[in-house]
């Protein structure tokens, strides 16, 4: 099959693109209101685009109605974000901040997640996460109508059991996990190690 993009409609190219890039990594991103409230949502347009300094990304849609997200209404406000990296046993936790909750309700309670005080930002991470990535706000770039967040890392938090001396990742202790379309996610690790 061929879909030509602009005779082509949007929900069309929403399950295609969602569904056909893929696995993607998931940035759980714990941000604060102007008022100090706590926000947490997951995003899977994220990636890694620079390392020294490292720079990640995230790319927001509008809600239905048009609003702005809270994530993207927090960043804006403060210039501060975690990006929370999610496992295998946080699943379930994680699509539970995908819900979307008024800006006056915090989703660390809402998903029974703690959270821990950042060093360098004010949002707090999560502590149950594997990884946590403290951001300040780069770059604002409007893709369409998405808009993308680059954000520059400032501290990175590992649990120790995840590194060895060598930096090698357990990913059997990370059990990083991918989205697919759908309601399909894939265990990211496993014996997949290539021979040198
Ligand atoms: C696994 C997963 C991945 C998601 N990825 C994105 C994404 O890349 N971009 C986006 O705009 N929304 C994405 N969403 C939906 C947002 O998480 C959802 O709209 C959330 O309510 C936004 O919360 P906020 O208003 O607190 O920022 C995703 C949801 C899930 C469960």
């Amino acid at each position: 099959m061929e879909f030509l993009t602009d005779k082509t409609d949007g929900e069309t190219l929403y399950k295609l693109i969602l569904s056909l890039v893929v696995p993607r990594p998931v940035a759980w991103v714990s941000s604060l209101s102007r008022e100090g409230i706590p926000n947490l949502a997951p995003f899977s347009f994220f990636n890694a685009v620079n390392d020294e300094p490292p720079v990640l990304m995230i790319s927001v849609s509008n809600r239905d109605d048009n609003t702005l997200k809270d994530t993207v209404r927090n960043i804006m406000d403060t210039r501060e974000f975690v990006v929370n990296m999610t496992s295998e046993e946080l699943l379930t936790k994680m699509i539970k901040t995908g819900q979307d909750v008024p800006p006056s309700e915090d989703e660390f309670k809402l998903a029974e997640l703690t959270p821990s005080p950042s060093k360098l930002v004010k949002p707090p991470r999560i502590a149950e996460a594997p990884v946590s990535f403290e951001c300040k706000l780069y770059k604002y770039v409007p893709v369409y109508d998405m808009h993308v967040i680059f954000g520059e890392v400032l501290l990175i938090h590992v649990k120790d059991e995840l590194l060895d001396e060598k930096l090698n990742v357990n990913y059997e202790a990370y059990k990083p996990i991918g989205r697919l379309g759908g309601d399909y996610y894939v265990k990211a690790y496993g014996n997949c190690k290539i021979k040198r």
